[in-house]
């Protein structure tokens, strides 16, 4: 699914694809007249990563009427469902959520960030409300990326849900080591590369050379699907997905948290035990909305649009600014069905608009010619 206006010609990618490769929790892409499917109810189709790929899937929404096509391609096989993802650090490592999704229903399930060597996370306090949204400082918290394989791939590889890793990493070599760690993993169906992760000062998705650095490295040590996921804190979007996608990614998600700071009760200080959080929810997407209508300009790629969704209008507005595919954050933290609610919403609002297909959804809000690129105090350029 391709955003139905493309701006900014003479953009195009030059990568050569590479070797592309079916991953087990990963469904094919199902032919338009493919048989509905499964209804409410009625057993889940064979677990993925046992019975290779997957029987009839639920490609074609038709829990509410007239049959609705949901499926979003994000590249080198890895297929969904539906548009509607749990973002990294909405739902843990899955099983947190396990007993309370139906997860066949969810697009995709991606991890919170884990990198190879374990971390202990943030000092508390690690949350602070802040008007429409919340500021996380909870950092990395994990045991390390060959204990998460060992105690959830086997479950991953049993879901019928595709498991995509959320990777971080001090340097370029240490994301290397983690996707190869990955690569292979039955149950694990892509990797995201977390930018906003680094060594010290570098950032990697702070710039365009980094970004590349980065996703060259990933790209190199695994064939999973690779999807970068960049911070609206860099300078140019636009250069950074550029680089991105010319080093190899195959997807983007945009965006994850932006750095903030909240002052303590009693004014004494940070009111995070980290002093920087990162601030997520509604107040984010407006960022995430400017961010995702610059990078589907500049890359053929496909993007995941994150940032403050919680209704159906949120992921309508993605999706017509080029977006083919939304991550829920936060606002699954608090209800981890949501993100189920919102494809079934989704599937509704196609049905309302007379659409078999949510990719007609895509990309009707792109001007007609490339729009310019956003710069720091745009408001006040004339
Ligand atoms: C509690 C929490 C933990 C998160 N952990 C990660 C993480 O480990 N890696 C990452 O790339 N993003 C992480 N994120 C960022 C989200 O995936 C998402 O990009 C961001 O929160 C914006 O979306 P939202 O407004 O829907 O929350 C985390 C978000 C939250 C709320």
């Amino acid at each position: 699914m391709k955003p139905r206006r493309k701006a900014v010609p003479g953009m195009r990618s030059r990568r050569t694809p590479t070797v592309r490769r079916i991953r087990p929790a990963i469904t094919p892409v199902p032919p338009t007249s493919r048989p509905a499917t499964r209804p409410a109810g009625a057993a889940a189709p064979p677990a993925s990563g046992q019975a290779g790929p997957r029987g009839p899937e639920p490609a074609l929404d038709v829990l509410g009427g007239r049959p609705v096509r949901l499926a979003v391609d994000l590249g080198r096989g890895l297929v969904l469902t539906n548009p509607v993802i749990a973002a990294s650090g909405g739902c843990g490592f899955g099983v947190e959520v396990a007993e309370l999704v139906d997860l066949p229903r969810l697009g995709a399930i991606v991890t919170r960030g884990v990198a190879v060597k374990p971390a202990g996370g943030q000092p508390a306090p690690r949350t602070a409300d802040v008007p429409a949204g919340l500021l996380i400082g909870v950092g990395p918290q994990h045991p390390g990326l060959q204990q998460v394989v060992d105690r959830y791939a086997g479950t991953w590889a049993r879901w019928p849900v595709p498991v995509i890793v959320n990777l971080g990493g001090a340097s370029a070599g240490d994301l290397a080591e983690g996707a190869r760690m990955l690569d292979d993993v039955a149950g694990v169906a892509a990797v995201e590369v977390n930018l906003s992760s680094g060594g010290g000062a570098r950032v990697f998705g702070l710039d365009a050379a980094s970004t590349s650095s980065a996703i060259a490295a990933v790209r190199r040590a695994t064939d999973l699907p690779v999807i970068a996921k960049l911070t609206a804190a860099a300078g140019d979007l636009r250069a950074v997905a550029k680089a991105a996608e010319e080093a190899g990614a195959d997807a983007i998600s945009a965006i994850n948290t932006l750095p903030g700071l909240a002052v303590s009760a009693d004014r004494g200080g940070a009111a995070l035990g980290s002093t920087y959080g990162g601030i997520c929810g509604p107040a984010l997407k407006p960022v995430a909305l400017r961010v995702v209508y610059e990078v589907v300009q500049a890359v053929d790629i496909p993007v995941i649009g994150i940032g403050g969704v919680a209704t159906v209008d949120d992921v309508l507005d993605f999706l017509a600014l080029g977006a083919v595919a939304v991550g829920v954050g936060v606002a699954a933290l608090a209800d981890p069905m949501l993100p189920v609610r919102l494809a079934d919403a989704l599937a509704d609002a196609c049905r309302e608009r007379g659409l078999e297909d949510v990719a007609a959804l895509v990309g009707t809000a792109l001007p007609a010619r490339p729009g310019p690129a956003s710069t720091r105090g745009a408001e006040y350029a004339r």
